[in-house]
């Protein structure tokens, strides 16, 4: 599989998508969405990969957001556009199968937060920065950022951030639940790495329906998200892996689970 922007690696049950522009500071553009959708479309096809991490190359940025420079001379239509690309990318990754863990390397600003507001679980490096800067180029979020951040860590919050364009540091990012975790940069790579391999070693059918019920639960009645609860364990609850699971936990053994 061919790539310019990002960089595609699969390795024992992880698929790593690396976005690949450090000199833009991976800003994204169409080319850099596009091959981040057709690497996740291979990473649901096959069957060995369990979870996806996505993250920056470079030392400097996750990403800095959505190419500026593309804006110049921008219309109505261009930047409704522009909103639906982000859009794609973000429902894309928010549906996506299986967990997708935003590796948070350095900025992740505007879109790029929105990006990896959209992926399941954060771990940020102690220098990652955090922003929804749109508005000190006169923008707002395109991509999400008005709902996900707000639904992430409240109203009060989400307005001071999107009001203010101001970057936070991880550490504080972390304190407002808008990250899992904040790790040492020099063992960023490795933390994060560990902690795919522990999701991807869990029951992928058990994880696959308890991501779909908080997403989809979270905009529901609690009576409904409840019902949906009960369907899913139900679910759940035929698989192979779950007799595999009582079993081990029976016979003092690690649970070995197969997606079945
Ligand atoms: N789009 C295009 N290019 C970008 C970019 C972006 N979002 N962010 C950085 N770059 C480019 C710079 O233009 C620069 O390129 P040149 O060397 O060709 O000039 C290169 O990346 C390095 O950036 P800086 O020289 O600015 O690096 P710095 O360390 O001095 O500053 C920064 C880093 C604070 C992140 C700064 O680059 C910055 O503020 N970037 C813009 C962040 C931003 O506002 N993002 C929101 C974009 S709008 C959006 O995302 C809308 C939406 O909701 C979808």
């Amino acid at each position: 599989m061919q790539f310019q922007y990002v960089i595609y690696e699969k390795s024992e049950r992880i698929a790593t998508i690396t976005l690949n522009r450090p000199d833009a500071l991976n800003a994204f553009n169409k080319d850099v969405v596009e091959e981040i959708l057709k690497a996740l479309e291979d990473a649901k096809n096959d069957e060995k990969i369990r979870v996806v991490i996505l993250t920056g190359a470079g030392e400097k940025a996750f990403s800095a957001g959505a190419d500026i420079k593309t804006m110049k001379g921008f219309d109505a239509l261009k930047a409704r556009e522009l909103s639906l690309m982000g859009e794609k990318l973000c429902s894309a990754i928010e549906n996506f199968e299986k967990p997708v863990i935003a590796a948070i390397n350095g900025y992740a600003l505007g879109g790029g937060l929105e990006v990896a507001m959209a992926c399941d679980l954060r771990i940020a490096s102690d220098k990652a920065k955090m922003g929804q800067t749109e508005i000190n180029i006169g923008l707002i979020p395109g991509w999400g950022g008005t709902q996900r951040l707000t639904r992430l860590i409240g109203k009060t919050k989400a307005k001071e951030l999107v009001f203010t364009g101001k970057m936070i540091d991880a550490k504080t990012a972390e304190q407002l639940g808008l990250v899992n975790m904040v790790v040492p940069a020099d063992q960023f790579r490795e933390a994060v790495r560990k902690f795919a391999m522990e999701l991807a070693e869990k029951a992928p059918v058990a994880l696959r329906i308890a991501k779909a019920l908080i997403n989809k639960g979270a905009d529901m009645s609690l009576d409904a998200a409840i019902a949906l609860e009960r369907e899913g364990f139900g679910v759940v609850g035929s698989t192979e892996d779950l007799q595999e699971g009582v079993s081990a936990f029976i016979e003092k053994r690690k649970p070995v689970f197969k997606g079945k």
